[in-house]
């Protein structure tokens, strides 16, 4: 992937505005952005800026950062393989605007800005095993995910994914699990993130947690939207299936 030059990027210093963004601070935002900038552009300010606060952040447990950091490595020597757009909305946007003003107001002004610029190109899309039927039509008005890159992203790869987890408030995404290894990032509201290994993990916005391949794991959003964006190497157009533990035990290890 093409990480932004340094020298397209501009300083943004500290507005009249108060935006959290402090005098002389990089900003990964492309120095004319508008737009129209190419969302390859974008998303590899985006993958910048993201690589920039994991590497400056211990939030949580300090062992789910060597294999976050990893995976966007991965992603950062990917080439860019810009599609065609098809933007598309589902239920659980509405909750989208609060999710990147919550975040314009807290530590990731940048990120949110980048999001917003690409806001209108995203293409919202949920697990092909999740319907209604089995899912409830609660959660599925309540969760989707946008790929910026992957096999339906704004950018392709066969192997490699990044994009955007949103889920309503008060929503419990049940244990699920999927192939390819996955790192989060939580960028608005709070996460409950219940692993197979025998831990619950609860982050603040700026928190990160690794998820192993094949790893049950279950959210709750409490009270707020919670969005983050997840990072993904292996199988990636498997987004995951729900895990019981007699579905564990006939599959067997
Ligand atoms: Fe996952």
């Amino acid at each position: 992937m093409r990480i932004v030059p340094l020298a397209t990027i501009s300083p943004k210093p500290r507005d009249s505005a108060g935006d959290g963004a402090s005098a002389g601070e990089k900003s990964f935002m492309p120095a004319n952005e508008t737009s129209h900038t190419d969302s390859s552009t974008l998303v590899g300010a985006v993958l910048q800026a993201l690589t920039e606060r994991i590497e400056g952040s211990l939030e949580g447990n300090e062992s789910e950062y060597p294999p976050a950091r990893r995976l966007l490595s991965m992603l950062a020597a990917e080439p860019l393989r810009p599609a065609p757009e098809a933007p598309r909305q589902l239920p659980v946007v509405r909750f989208w605007d609060t999710a990147l003003d919550t975040l314009l107001r807290g530590d990731g002004a940048e990120l949110a800005r980048l999001l917003q610029l690409l806001t209108p190109r995203l293409h919202w899309f949920q697990g092909e095993h999740y319907t209604a039927a089995t899912m409830g039509t609660v959660f599925m008005d309540n969760y989707a995910l946008a790929e910026l890159v992957g096999p339906r992203g704004l950018c392709r790869s066969p192997n490699l994914a990044l994009g955007i987890l949103l889920l309503g408030p008060e929503t419990y995404y049940p244990p699920h699990r999927h192939p390819a290894e996955e790192g989060l990032y939580l960028l608005s509201g709070r996460g409950t993130w219940h692993l197979d290994r025998g831990a619950t993990i609860s982050l603040p916005p700026g928190g990160v947690v690794h998820i192993p391949a094949g790893s049950a794991h279950a959210f709750w959003s409490f009270d707020a939207p919670m969005a983050a964006l997840y990072f993904c190497s292996g199988e990636v157009s498997d987004i995951g299936r729900l895990w019981t533990p007699a579905a564990s035990a006939a599959q067997g290890p």
